[in-house]
């Protein structure tokens, strides 16, 4: 049985949040720190279900994990193991980090195809040949990709999509490689920056993680670190959402408003104030916002993770608003269930088109994935009379504490465990 969110909608969200770590940072970096042969320390990690299973897989693949709190002890010293469990695998899409660091720790990797939402096929094909340009053989055997790298040689790697996992897997696997790799067309999300920071903190040489061309010298060894994950700017754009939705007045505390750019300009261009500070972010609801066109890009582009609650933002707009969702081919599968609370959007392939509409009304709805979770919570939070959100757990995955955060800011929501 799962939990229920229930939600009595209407009322404006005001008061201060604190941003938890970055979820597609933390299991990231705690992948990672399997290459160390030594300890690591890392802090900040947020609280959710994907930063347990990841321990669950690292401890089978022999490594001591510590987790206190936002605080994470790695001992990979001994780790001898490179089968990860299936079915840990299957839960998650960061699961395909396992790769890159197991090839690069012991020239060796069976790794099941990774989970993850359902929002398109999610392929693989880039982080295959990224590893394979660096010597190591990969194929997929009755659903586990088997890797072998008896030496990995530095290459030149061009990427023909910006992809954020198979930037940070080649990243995990060149840092140990013999030689110079470089990525070209990297990913530039803040989270790979993090990652690349931390891999250089327990002493790999990388350059250029931000930009579009990342240069990697192997290096033989890496040791231990401590080190602190990043503040989550999809979480931070999920609270600008919600104080526009509600009317509120919420300010983002401990964020990166250099992150949030794109997220910024677009909530101004709907007619919300936004105030950015030096690790701050205050939003206001200024009233029905004004409708407009979002096209998800790669960072430092609108995100595609924030598609999803800016979409039931606009289903209130006061006129009609389009989206277009360029990153994945069926991040839409939300949009059903908002209907079922009023909202007039049709869906054309990768196009949203939204009609706005006075008010949502509350009913019975159900999480299809993560970020739709989290746009189901906008929804109910704004919608007249009460939501009941099913399928929690989606949002256990990416959002630390969500119904305390919800109600220190004035929410009127529930968690029921369902039967
Ligand atoms: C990461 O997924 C995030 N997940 C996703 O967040 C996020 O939506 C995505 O990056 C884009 O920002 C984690 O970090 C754990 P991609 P990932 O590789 O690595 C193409 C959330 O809600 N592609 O950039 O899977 C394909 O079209 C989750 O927190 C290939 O063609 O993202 C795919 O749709 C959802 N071949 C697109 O790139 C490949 O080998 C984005 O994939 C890989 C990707």
């Amino acid at each position: 049985m799962d939990d229920k969110l229930v939600i009595n909608g209407g009322k404006p969200l005001s008061g201060e949040i604190h941003v938890s770590g970055s979820k597609n940072s933390a299991v990231a970096v705690l992948a990672a720190a399997l290459l160390c042969e030594g300890v690591c320390v890392v802090e900040n990690l947020p609280t959710i279900e994907d930063v347990v299973v990841l321990k669950s897989m690292m401890e089978a693949l022999g490594a001591k994990v510590e987790l206190d709190g936002s605080t994470a002890r790695i001992d990979a010293s001994d780790i001898n193991r490179y089968h990860a469990p299936i079915e840990l695998v299957r839960k998650m899409r960061a699961s395909n980090y396992l790769i890159g660091a197991l090839l690069g720790r012991l020239g060796r990797a069976q790794v099941g195809i990774p989970g993850g939402c359902d929002i398109g096929t999610r392929p693989m094909d880039l982080h295959e040949k990224g590893l394979r340009a660096l010597g190591a053989s990969m194929a997929l055997v009755r659903g586990e990709y088997v890797c072998n790298a008896k030496n990995l040689i530095g290459a030149e790697i061009y990427l023909d999509h910006a992809s954020v996992g198979a930037t940070i897997n080649i990243m995990l696997a060149a840092c140990k490689a013999q030689g110079r790799t470089v990525i070209v067309n990297a990913a530039r999300e803040p989270h790979v920056v993090d990652v690349a920071n931390f891999l250089g903190s327990m002493g790999a040489n990388i350059k250029g993680a931000g930009t579009d061309t990342i240069r990697i010298r192997g290096v033989a060894h890496l040791h231990g670190s401590r080190y602190s994950i990043l503040p989550d700017m999809i979480e931070t754009g999920t609270w600008m959402a919600i104080a526009a939705a509600t009317k509120g007045d919420i300010t983002i505390r401990d964020c990166v408003p250099f992150h949030m750019e794109s997220v910024s300009a677009k909530l101004e261009e709907m007619g919300m104030y936004v105030e950015e500070g030096e690790d701050y972010l205050r939003v206001k609801g200024t009233g029905r916002p004004r409708p407009v066109s979002i096209t998800t890009m790669v960072y430092p582009g609108f995100p595609t993770d924030l598609q999803q609650p800016f979409a039931v933002l606009l289903s209130v707009a006061s006129g009609h608003s389009v989206i277009n969702e360029t990153i994945y081919e069926s991040r839409y599968k939300y949009i059903d269930e908002l209907r079922r609370m009023g909202a007039e959007v049709r869906v054309m392939d990768r196009i949203a088109m939204i009609d706005g509409v006075e008010a949502l009304w509350g009913t019975e709805v159900s999480a299809t994935d993560l970020r739709a979770g989290a746009a189901l919570v906008v929804a109910g939070l704004m919608a007249d009379g009460t939501t009941s959100i099913s399928n929690v757990k989606y949002i256990d995955r990416g959002y630390e504490h969500i119904t305390e955060k919800l109600v220190s800011l004035g929410a009127d929501v529930r968690r029921i465990r369902e039967g």
